[in-house]
């Protein structure tokens, strides 16, 4: 009689399981089950995507893609702006030929195409936006920093109100890094 319940919730706390397992072994030799825990294999820091990376994907070619919830923005010494999939290749000591990923400088955006750190380390992080490359300490990305959604579109329903009002504090800001842009 008891067994009946048994076999039938078996597989479904089962079946998570097996799907993690999947997409583990979706990252070849490696046994990171965490996109911060790829980023440390490839000599890279943990801060450079934000908490609460639940889905990713990296191919044995290194190329991968981090999806988020929700577009956001997190701040470090200066901010980043994440789009909800960022994609890019892997090396080692570099993140290169990436999309989805902004940097704000002097009140502009720019998109951020190659990140790399010295190998051997000189405690220096350098993001690469085209024309222009900037270094930073890299312990300002030891920990994976937290990231405050920004709807591109309209607000959805009222469920977090700190989080609305940071959104709406970070939109300020992208509103001046774009009339900055326009100036120039
Ligand atoms: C992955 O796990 C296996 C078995 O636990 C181990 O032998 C191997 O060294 C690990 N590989 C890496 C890259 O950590
Ligand atoms: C993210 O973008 C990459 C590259 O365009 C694509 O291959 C991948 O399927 C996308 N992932 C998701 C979850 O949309």
């Amino acid at each position: 009689m008891f067994s009946f319940p048994h076999n039938v919730f078996l597989p479904i706390l089962v079946f998570p399981i097996i799907i993690c397992c999947c997409s583990a072994s979706l990252l070849g030799r490696s046994n990171a089950t965490t996109i911060y825990e790829v980023l440390s294999e490839h000599g890279l820091p943990m801060g450079l995507f934000p908490q609460g990376v639940r889905e990713f994907a990296v191919g044995e070619d290194g190329l991968f893609w981090v999806r988020l919830d929700e577009a956001c923005n997190a701040k470090f010494e200066n901010e980043l702006h994440y789009e909800r999939n960022v994609s890019g290749h892997l090396s080692y000591g570099m993140i290169d030929a990436l999309s989805g990923l902004e940097a704000q400088d002097l009140f502009l955006w720019f998109q951020v195409m190659s990140i790399r750190v010295d190998v051997p380390s000189t405690g220096l992080i350098y993001f690469d936006v085209g024309a222009a490359s900037k270094r930073f300490p890299l312990s300002l990305f030891e920990t994976p920093p937290e990231c405050v959604a920004v709807s591109s579109q309209q607000q959805d329903a009222p469920s977090h109100h700190q989080g609305q009002v940071q959104s709406g504090r970070i939109r300020h800001k992208l509103n001046q890094g774009t009339s900055g842009r326009d100036v120039l």
